[in-house]
């Protein structure tokens, strides 16, 4: 049994998830918790060097299957790592993205099914997440986000019917495992988001 407390962020991309990642480890810090903030893919320096390989939009080659191994690499690493110790010593881990962006993006949306689920239970040896934040965007607000960003990595050039199949899949997983996933709509001021996502907090640290 872990002491610690690990949450995971997860979204279409362009929801606006590394921003509230960063304010709430803040208040947290704030509050006195010892705070781990990380990301997938990436995470520790191997993480980052496979992240390298998964994102390059010169890798054109990169095969589905392989993809989706990449980054179930990247997350065996990162939980091995960092992720696990850092539970074990009684921190809170916040964690943009983890597993369930697999099953939107590799499985749903990809369509590589099943398999993707069987390589990730593989790769996080039992650590999943405690909870899970859903920042619920319209694809479509997202994509025209990263675009107006510029400079989109080889996912994020998939567009804006893939986003799409990555929405579908992350409905799929909410409707699965309703009392892990917390649904907060992110089409809306920072502050506003933020708040919503303190009081959850709040509410789950009183637990
Ligand atoms: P990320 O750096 O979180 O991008 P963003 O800030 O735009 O959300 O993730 C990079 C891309 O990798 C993003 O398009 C989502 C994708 N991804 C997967 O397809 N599968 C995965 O398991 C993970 C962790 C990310």
């Amino acid at each position: 049994m872990s002491k610690g407390l690990f949450i995971t962020f997860e979204g279409t991309d362009g929801c606006g998830k590394s921003t509230q990642l960063q304010l709430l480890s803040e208040y947290l810090k704030q509050q006195g918790f010892d705070v781990v903030l990380t990301r997938e893919p990436g995470g520790t320096q191997i993480s980052e060097k496979i992240r390298d390989i998964i994102l390059d939009p010169n890798n054109k080659e990169e095969s589905e299957v392989t993809e989706a191994l990449l980054y179930a690499a990247s997350r065996a690493q990162h939980v091995a790592e960092k992720i696990k110790p850092a539970l074990e010593s009684g921190k809170i881990v916040l964690c943009d993205r983890f597993m369930d962006s697999s099953i939107a993006y590799q499985a749903y949306a990809r369509g590589l099914g099943e398999d993707v689920i069987a390589i990730n239970m593989f790769a996080i040896q039992g650590c999943s997440p405690d909870v899970t934040f859903f920042l619920d965007l319209d694809p479509r607000i997202g994509q025209e986000r990263q675009v107006a960003r510029g400079k989109l990595d080889r996912l994020e050039q998939e567009g804006l019917a893939f986003q799409e199949k990555v929405y579908a899949g992350y409905k799929e997983l909410i409707n699965k495992y309703p009392d892990r996933f917390k649904v907060v709509n992110a089409n809306r001021e920072i502050r506003d988001i933020q708040s919503d996502i303190v009081c959850l907090i709040k509410n789950l640290l009183k637990q």
